[in-house]
């Protein structure tokens, strides 16, 4: 057989040695993009990033009809629409799963045992991503309190409104839930027939405890009503700067009721820069210091 010989040609300005990229993406648009993302959402991407900012980007370049990054980075800032919002969400990580952080599940709900058995509670869920982490704190909570009606309400909150319209469906592909135990998953979700086979529905008594909005965590103030018995905000804070953690926290500690408990990420170690507010309580959760 006859191969013939395929040439690629790259676009001009490129150099030898950079990853060949079908629209230009030069590093002052790089510093740029840095610099929107920053501004709009809190968000510090590092350098590391220019390949996925490139990768997640060029659908939008693509459906946009732009011709490269510094004509879609004018676009989005002339932009008083849907496209700021794109950018955003384009950019956000969103990874999460049922019981992430397992060990804080029964933390959560031996706190809120400890409220008399009628008080109302509410709890928020401040970067609930697919809704994965409000669902578990939900599924837990009628777990622990052993009723479908437990006085609680979840307030669960994104700033990427993609992540929320598939979490306020709760339908999930069964990948996302085969790790959990047969009692869970029969218990709180409803597997799908006909067009919805291979996915599961989080059963409605679960739903019923969740409630989803959109709140931007650096753009105060946020609609939230406290005073709240936990505040979950785990795998967010990395991605902001000390100056936003900092400025995050000091909005969440008025926020909690006075024994209320804060649930960070594993590897978020912002405390050090908030040991006048917080005291930690137990494996990256913390209370509010006396
Ligand atoms: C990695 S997910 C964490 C999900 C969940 N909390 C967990 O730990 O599994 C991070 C989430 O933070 C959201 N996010 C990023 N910047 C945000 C901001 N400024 N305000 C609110 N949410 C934000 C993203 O959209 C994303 O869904």
């Amino acid at each position: 057989m006859k191969v013939e010989p395929t040439f690629l040609y790259a676009p001009a300005g490129a150099k030898l040695g950079e990853p060949f990229r079908a629209f230009e993406f030069s590093d002052a648009d790089f510093q740029r993009l840095q610099r929107m993302i920053y501004d709009l959402a809190g968000i510090s991407l590092n350098e590391g990033k220019k390949a996925m900012a490139y990768s997640r980007l060029t659908k939008r370049i693509r459906a946009l009809h732009v011709q490269n990054f510094a004509e879609y980075l004018d676009y989005v800032e002339r932009d008083t629409g849907e496209e700021k919002v794109k950018f955003i969400n384009a950019l956000t990580t969103n990874l999460t799963y049922f019981f992430r952080e397992p060990h804080h599940f029964p933390m959560l709900t031996d706190h809120l045992l400890t409220y008399p058995k009628d008080e109302p509670l509410t709890l928020w869920s401040a970067a609930c991503s697919t809704g994965e982490e409000p669902y578990s704190m939900a599924m837990s909570i009628i777990d622990a309190f052993g009723t479908d009606r437990p006085p609680v309400k979840i307030i669960a909150s994104d700033l990427d409104s993609d992540v929320l319209a598939t979490a306020a469906k709760g339908v999930y592909p069964l990948e996302k839930i085969d790790a959990l135990d047969r009692a869970t998953l029969k218990r709180f979700f409803l597997k799908g027939a006909g067009d919805q086979m291979g996915f599961a529905r989080v059963r409605p008594q679960v739903q019923r405890l969740v409630e989803f909005r959109q709140i931007n965590l650096v753009d105060p103030p946020w609609n939230i009503e406290g005073p709240l018995a936990a505040i979950f905000c785990r795998n967010v804070m990395i991605y902001f700067n000390k100056q936003t953690q900092r400025a995050i926290l000091e909005r969440f500690a008025p926020l909690l009721k006075p024994n209320g408990l804060l649930f960070a990420g594993h590897s978020e170690n912002f405390f050090y820069n908030a040991r006048d507010m917080f005291n930690i309580r137990g494996k990256t959760v913390y209370e509010l210091a006396a």
